[in-house]
């Protein structure tokens, strides 16, 4: 029964055809950042290498002041990359919808389980978090193709750190930030962008001690620079 909603579930992200090839050339793109803010800054000195669609969790405890804080996210990255640029929005749309209908026992664990039978070529690899890698304590971000598209390639991940943090353009308590980050370690990407956010964000408020709450949430990543740029 889980496994056939799962299924349809996969099926209709993955209707559109566009996402049926492997990585295509995307250097040559500019990300499209909001004009008028000076927070994030397509970057100069490298071009984009990948370019995808997460769509998973951020996951948030409750604080002692009644306030959730983000504790991490788990996310399954797919390729949009040879879709036509016009259509990454409506792509991250169509995504997100099925993802926020789809019943509530399926995790964002079983969601990646399940897409993994499509892999490759549409899935690029997962977004999750693991111990700061330079301080030895708290969680950064990290995105990691090492067991999906570029299997075999042991430093095909990158860790990140935040340089620029900007409210989502639309319904920003709907919808998370959108981001910036270097890299902090490996060698996918030199530089990460967060962008078109649909969901994430928790209520507004919590009764302390309240378990962990995981909400769904999609986002175009665009990778830039790395090793790994699809020729
Ligand atoms: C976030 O939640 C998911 C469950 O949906 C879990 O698998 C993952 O480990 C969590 N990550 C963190 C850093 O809490």
């Amino acid at each position: 029964m889980l496994a056939a909603l799962l299924l349809t579930l996969a099926t209709s992200v993955l209707a559109a055809p566009s996402l049926k090839r492997a990585e295509c050339d995307v250097t040559k793109l500019s990300i499209p950042l909001p004009s008028g803010q000076t927070t994030l800054v397509k970057p100069t000195n490298f071009t984009p290498s990948f370019i995808g669609v997460g769509v998973g969790v951020q996951n948030y405890t409750c604080g002692s002041t009644g306030t959730f804080t983000n504790v991490g996210a788990l996310a399954e990255l797919f390729d949009i990359s040879c879709a036509s640029p016009l259509s990454f929005d409506s792509l991250t749309d169509v995504i997100f919808d099925a993802w926020k209908d789809a019943p509530k026992e399926i995790t964002a664990a079983d969601l990646i389980d399940t897409l993994a039978i499509f892999d490759p070529p549409n899935v690029l690899g997962q977004h999750f978090f693991v111990t700061n890698p330079i301080t030895g304590s708290g969680l950064s971000p990290k995105w990691d193709f090492t067991s999906a598209s570029l299997k075999g390639h042991g430093d095909a991940f990158v860790v990140g750190a935040k340089v620029g943090d900007l409210l989502a353009p639309t319904d920003d308590t709907a919808n998370i930030d959108w981001l910036q980050l270097n890299a902090a370690e490996g060698d996918l990407a030199n530089a990460i962008f967060r962008i078109q956010t649909r969901g994430g964000q928790p209520p507004a408020s919590c009764t302390p001690g309240s378990p962990e709450i995981f909400v769904r949430y999609a986002a175009q990543y665009w990778l830039y620079g790395g090793d790994f740029a699809p020729k």
